[in-house]
């Protein structure tokens, strides 16, 4: 090999190498030892969901919560020890992230069919693409091969996006993790299923920012109800739909619901409503383009499981999604 095509094939292992460990998961990683994992866990998810109407939901944002705190490491599933500060327990999941005793259902069908081989962070991410596929959305072939923590990081949870964030701390905090603008705005559209509690956005129906009126990038008609369903000095933790107009259904409904300025969340409208949003022209065209949006939330999942997992020899392979091996 010359000099110059030496140059260029270091810049490209440099590059990759950049881009984090991606290139270890694989769709086939348990071809030969748990050839029916996928099925398994969509089966499962299903079961749930004939009890829990919610459930698809949250599961997608389990895995959301366990990849943005030091990567898809399953995490977020360990409770508390004396060594370990539960991620359960950090203000964005406490009394709000839901759906653990489903993901221990998971696991045993799983361990059931191939004991001891599949990760609880692989089960967090087949989890996610069977909840938005049976929910109307998507399917995607799922990358494999994540490896499970040995710890937990409750400062890391307690610096998960938050509904109240600024777009630039969105970004920034997306950038964190390798995610970028087109990520964001596709990734927030999981906002299309699934429940947020009053607390989580009164702030904008009163005396938003301190003003005394509400937030102005708010439909006023959309405002009278959720006024209605959330009470001055009401409860915080009364539900209400992400998406109204198809609560439980993966469909682009929620980007629809911005350009009717009828995000729920703050974060949500800001993705259009901020002043020279680099989102903006995202989300309208996943207004247009139910199609467009299936295909970049895909890739965007694909995106968003690459981030950090452990692999090889490192972590383990937890024989219970809520505490470390002993052995
Ligand atoms: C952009 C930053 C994000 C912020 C600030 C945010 C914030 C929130 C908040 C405050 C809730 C309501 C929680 C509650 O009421 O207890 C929620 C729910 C939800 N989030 Fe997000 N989220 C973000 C991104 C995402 C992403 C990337 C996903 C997945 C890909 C996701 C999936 C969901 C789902 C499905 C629900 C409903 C969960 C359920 O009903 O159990 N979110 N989010
Ligand atoms: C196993 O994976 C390889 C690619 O890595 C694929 O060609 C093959 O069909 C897979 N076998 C099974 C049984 O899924
Ligand atoms: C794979 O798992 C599904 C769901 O549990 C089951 O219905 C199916 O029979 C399994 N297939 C094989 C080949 O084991
Ligand atoms: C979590 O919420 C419970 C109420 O359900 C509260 O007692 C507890 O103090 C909260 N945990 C933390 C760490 O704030
Ligand atoms: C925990 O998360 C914080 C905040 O994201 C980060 O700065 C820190 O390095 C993490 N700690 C470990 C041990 O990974
Ligand atoms: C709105 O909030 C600000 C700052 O917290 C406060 O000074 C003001 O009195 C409030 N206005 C109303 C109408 O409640
Ligand atoms: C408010 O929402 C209603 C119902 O979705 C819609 O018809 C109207 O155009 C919206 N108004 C604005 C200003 O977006």
């Amino acid at each position: 090999m010359g000099c110059s095509s030496l140059v260029v094939a270091l810049a490209i292992s440099l590059a990759l190498l950049c881009h984090g460990s991606q290139a270890q998961l694989s769709s086939s990683f348990y071809n030969t030892t748990c050839s029916n994992v996928s099925a398994v866990v969509r089966a499962a998810v299903q079961q749930a969901q004939s009890s829990d109407p919610r459930i698809y939901a949250s599961l997608t944002r389990l895995f959301f919560h366990d990849c943005f705190v030091d990567g898809c490491d399953g995490s977020v599933l360990l409770d508390n020890t004396a060594t370990i500060q539960s991620e359960k327990d950090a203000v964005p999941n406490n009394n709000s992230a839901r759906g653990f005793n489903v993901v221990d259902d998971i696991k045993t069908a799983v361990e059931n069919a191939c004991p001891g081989v599949v990760s609880c962070a692989d089960i967090l991410a087949l989890a996610a693409e069977a909840s938005v596929n049976l929910a109307g959305g998507p399917s995607w072939s799922v990358l494999l091969g994540r490896r499970d923590s040995t710890t937990a990081n409750r400062t890391g949870a307690n610096n998960l996006p938050r509904p109240f964030d600024s777009l630039s701390m969105l970004q920034s905090k997306f950038a964190a993790v390798n995610l970028d603008d087109t990520d964001l705005a596709t990734l927030s559209g999981a906002h299309t299923f699934g429940r947020a509690q009053c607390r989580l956005f009164v702030n904008r129906l009163y005396n938003f920012s301190g003003t005394g009126s509400p937030d102005p990038s708010l439909n006023t008609t959309y405002l009278a109800t959720l006024q209605q369903s959330c009470p001055q000095g009401g409860d915080g933790t009364v539900l209400n739909n992400l998406d109204p107009s198809s609560p439980d259904t993966f469909d682009n409904g929620y980007y629809t619901n911005l350009e009717s300025n009828s995000g729920l969340l703050q974060s949500d409208q800001e993705l259009l409503s901020t002043t020279g949003a680099s989102t903006a022209s995202i989300v309208n065209s996943y207004a247009s383009s139910q199609t467009t949006f299936f295909q970049n939330f895909a890739q965007s999942m694909i995106n968003m499981g690459n981030i950090s997992p452990l692999t090889g020899s490192s972590g383990e392979i937890r024989s219970n999604c809520r505490m470390v091996n002993s052995g």
